[in-house]
């Protein structure tokens, strides 16, 4: 298979394990299958893919070191727009549905729930992420797109702290995560003292931030 065969079918696999959440909730809703309050239940089911699909482009970068598939970086982009999309889906569904757009509750909200603090942190530093994944962005900043998009990391890590918080009881499943993004961390913290450590070798703007 060529490289770029091998890129067009990664990337539909990406599209079609990407959208199957947003294809699961239309088709349950449709057949009358959702849950009494599917407002909740999509808050729920967006909330979720964000933050998974958010570490899995996290975690792109790592698997194509380790393993060398140099194909995988192609798939980087696409998963965090495909993160920030459901993260949008999942504000905005709180802002129009669960507040009715009252900025006053939505703003008391914030100041007094770390839950949904760290859940706007998180949204407020993917925007500014989001906005300059683009080529044209990617060349305008050049170096200082590279360290703008380490920010990705804060922004995973509020996430997951509004994920814990947000649970009633039982905290495991967002630790398990959180114990995912502490190893893809150390692993890019390992490379950047051995980078050093060699003499530091050029960053090319737009491969790093993962
Ligand atoms: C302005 C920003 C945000 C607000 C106001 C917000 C609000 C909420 C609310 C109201 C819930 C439901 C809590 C419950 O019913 O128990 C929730 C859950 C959740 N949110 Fe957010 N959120 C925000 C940003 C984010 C972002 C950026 C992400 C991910 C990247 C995220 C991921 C999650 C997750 C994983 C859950 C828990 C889902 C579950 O327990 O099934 N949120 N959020």
């Amino acid at each position: 298979m060529s490289a770029r065969a091998r890129a067009v079918a990664l990337k539909t696999v990406v599209w079609a394990v990407c959208l199957a959440p947003l294809v699961w909730s239309v088709w349950r809703f449709v057949r009358g299958e959702a849950s009494v309050d599917p407002v909740e239940e999509w808050l729920h089911r967006s909330g979720k893919t964000a933050v998974l699909i958010l570490v899995a482009s996290l975690a792109v970068t790592p698997l194509r070191r380790w393993f060398a598939w140099n194909v995988l970086q192609k798939s980087r982009r696409l998963l965090g727009l495909f993160a920030f999309f459901y993260a949008v889906a999942h504000v905005g569904v709180y802002l129009y549905f669960e507040q009715g757009l009252a900025w006053s509750f939505i703003w008391e909200d914030v100041v007094e729930r770390p839950f949904i603090l760290s859940g706007t942190l998180a949204f407020a530093l993917l925007v500014p992420l989001a906005v300059t994944s683009t080529k044209g962005w990617i060349r305008r900043l050049g170096r200082n797109w590279v360290r703008l998009h380490r920010l990705v990391y804060v922004a995973a890590a509020a996430a997951l702290l509004h994920y814990t918080w947000g649970q009633k009881a039982d905290i495991r499943d967002p630790l398990l995560v959180a114990a995912v993004l502490a190893a893809l961390m150390a692993a890019r913290v390992w490379w950047s003292v051995q980078k050093r450590s060699r003499g530091g070798s050029r960053v090319r703007p737009g491969s790093a931030a993962g």
